[in-house]
């Protein structure tokens, strides 16, 4: 009689529990799903399980929530797909960038320096968001070579130059990604990006007379505040964290004053507050009704950016030990309200929370 009362309730609670769902998931990308260019192992059964793979046959909704871009959310779902060999749409990635789609209304008629990434792949970022004047470091090279002697006059620099810095005037600054692709790029870019700042009103080639103090610096901004990520290589390498830093230290010591800027990424506000209002979209595209979850789980690899982030925003983290972290137990500085092995371990661990 009790199995059959049992069986009744389960198939109930299968019933309601499949009808909505009051919670989400964050999964983090680097050091989480992927190293470098290879997914993680378990990357692929952890997103099947939360898109119904389980033993209530259950969708959960769940966001990638990343550090990284330098690409349309378009552009990085593709890329995702073919890496995990799982669906990802652009609608459930995060990119460090896509909550700066807030500044477009301050700024879509600016001239945007956008710095990082390769080629004018953070430029398709910028004006896929709105933004209408959008420039490069390519762009000033190719106007004015002489501005990093140390760049080989390559191919992409040959080309005519398409604007002159010294009749339009660059208004705010908005690194989107590390600058990569060749050797000399953090040293070219952190070269052009102080010839901006401390330039006369954004002319490059001028500069502020020493006598006038900066009333208001040109806008900058940074999508990133990773001093340190996870790929194949044993050891973390330098996020953008790391290059702000060089930055900072080179702008005071060029100009004897505190630099001033704005961080998106994880652990800023920002990025949870968009986050949130995403997740309760994912409720509505499985279960429609939009629901803001009760609950958000995130689980990450960098204590310092994706579980102090959590922990500031009242989610759940969960810390792994694929990526940044290695250690035995928690970390010391920023620790995780729950500690496993890898991402498939984590999402487990939520659903036995939740369910
Ligand atoms: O540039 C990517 C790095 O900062 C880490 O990204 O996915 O671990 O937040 P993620
Ligand atoms: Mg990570």
């Amino acid at each position: 009689r009790n199995g059959i009362v049992g069986k009744k309730l389960l198939s109930l609670h299968r019933l309601y529990s499949t009808q909505t769902c009051n919670y989400g998931i964050c999964l983090d990308i680097d050091g989480v799903l992927i190293k470098g260019r290879k997914a993680l192992p378990q990357a692929k059964k952890a997103l099947s399980f939360l898109s119904g793979e389980n033993v209530l046959q259950k969708k959960i909704p769940f966001l990638l929530l990343s550090n990284g871009g330098g690409m349309t959310e378009a552009k990085k779902a593709a890329d995702l797909t073919r890496t995990i060999d799982f669906p990802i749409s652009p609608q459930q990635l995060v990119l460090s960038h896509t909550p700066m789609q807030s500044l477009v209304s301050k700024y879509q008629e600016s001239m945007v320096l956008v710095v990082g990434g390769t080629g004018d792949l953070c430029a398709e970022v910028a004006k896929s968001y709105g933004f209408k004047r959008v420039v490069i470091p390519e762009d000033v090279l190719r106007w004015e070579p002489s501005i990093w002697p140390l760049a080989p006059i390559m191919k992409e620099i040959a080309e005519a130059p398409r604007y002159d810095f010294s009749k339009e005037a660059i208004q705010v600054v908005m690194v989107l990604h590390d600058s990569y692709n060749c050797q000399y790029r953090w040293g070219r870019d952190i070269q052009i990006m102080l010839d901006v700042l401390q330039s006369k009103n954004g002319y490059i080639g001028t500069l502020t007379p020493e006598t006038e103090e900066i009333l208001h610096q040109i806008p900058l901004y940074f999508s990133n505040p990773d001093f340190i990520w996870s790929n194949e290589f044993p050891i973390p390498r330098f996020g953008q964290g790391a290059f702000r830093i060089a930055f900072e230290s080179i702008y005071s010591e060029a100009t004897g004053r505190k630099l001033k800027y704005e961080l998106f990424g994880k652990p800023e506000t920002s990025t949870y507050r968009y986050a949130e209002r995403l997740l309760a979209d994912q409720t509505y595209e499985i279960y429609k009704r939009r629901i803001l979850p009760k609950h958000v789980y995130a689980v990450g690899d960098n204590p310092a950016a994706d579980i102090a982030g959590a922990n500031a925003h009242n989610w759940n983290s969960i810390l792994v030990r694929t990526g940044v972290f290695e250690g035995k137990d928690n970390d010391a500085q920023f620790p995780a309200d729950h500690v496993a092995q890898d991402v498939f371990e984590a999402v487990e661990y939520m659903f036995h929370q939740e369910e």
